[in-house]
């Protein structure tokens, strides 16, 4: 039986949990070979027996996006092993959240970095071999928070400044038969958030129940809902579907 995804290689940054661990699986359970990079060693470990018990092609490859030299090799390792690159899904994220007045130039930095400066980095070098093969996808994870949130001002720049960098790559790339889009997530269950009721001192469970509370679907989003709407643009079939932005947050966003 063919798959959705056979023959296709993926290559998904941040990909050890949560989010994009769900969009990692997803794309192996519909064929494809997937490739992870994360900074996480242990991670990275658990999720490469993880799969290949279930009997997925995976690379995990420790690289930090921020780092071009270490994206560039990884990609070439993937590259060589698996013989290209068709699918890039820029996910790897953190957040330093705090209102303004006490945000320091870490805080700032280290977002700016890891969202834009990663992004760059990755999607430059993959961007080589997807016009080489007149084929690509490339889906960046944006957030709801790109429309504005208190205490995210470094987070929400630059997940704003993701759908920027989409809607660039759509115009530059399109006529290389690559499409380049953005899923913005609202509140998703994974680590991330736990950190962030950490922060507050509230239980993640009264946290999500918060959360679901203003949400129209009432319930908060779950990884694989990313990964769903993440393998709507990466299907070979959405090629006339190029810079836009899905929102994916159990609600209209305005
Ligand atoms: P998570 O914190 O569970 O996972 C993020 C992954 O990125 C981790 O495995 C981490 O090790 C990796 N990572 C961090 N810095 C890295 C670097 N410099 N190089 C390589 N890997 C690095 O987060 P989650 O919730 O799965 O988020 C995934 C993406 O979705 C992020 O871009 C996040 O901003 C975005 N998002 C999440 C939402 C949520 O409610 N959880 C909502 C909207 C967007």
């Amino acid at each position: 039986m063919t798959k959705r995804f056979d023959n296709r290689v993926a290559f998904i940054t941040g990909g050890s949990r949560g989010i994009g661990k769900s969009i990692a699986e997803n794309f192996a359970e519909d064929g494809a070979k997937i490739a992870i990079i994360d900074i996480d060693a242990e991670a990275l470990q658990n999720v490469q027996s993880e799969f290949r018990d279930k009997g997925f092609d995976i690379l995990a490859l420790q690289a930090n996006v921020v780092n071009s030299q270490e994206v560039e090799a990884t990609m070439e390792q993937v590259i060589q092993e698996y013989g290209s690159l068709d699918i890039l899904v820029n996910n790897a994220g953190i957040i330093r959240d705090n209102l303004l007045f006490k945000m320091n130039d870490n805080d700032w930095d280290q977002v700016i970095d890891v969202h834009l400066k990663g992004a760059f980095n990755t999607t430059r070098a993959a961007q080589k071999h997807m016009v080489h093969q007149k084929y690509g996808r490339i889906i960046n994870i944006s957030s709801t928070s790109a429309l504005g949130n208190p205490g995210q001002a470094n987070y929400s720049t630059v997940k704003a400044g993701l759908q920027g960098l989409t809607k660039t790559l759509a115009r530059e790339l399109g006529k290389f038969g690559i499409t380049a889009n953005s899923v913005a997530p609202g509140f998703i269950e994974t680590d991330m958030t736990k950190s962030t009721a950490d922060r507050m001192g509230i239980p993640f469970e009264d946290f999500l129940k918060a959360g679901a509370s203003k949400i129209p679907v009432g319930r908060v989003g779950k990884p694989s809902d990313i990964a769903n709407a993440v393998a709507f643009f990466a299907d070979e079939q959405s090629s006339f579907v190029n810079g836009q932005v899905l929102y994916v947050a159990g609600g209209p966003t305005n």
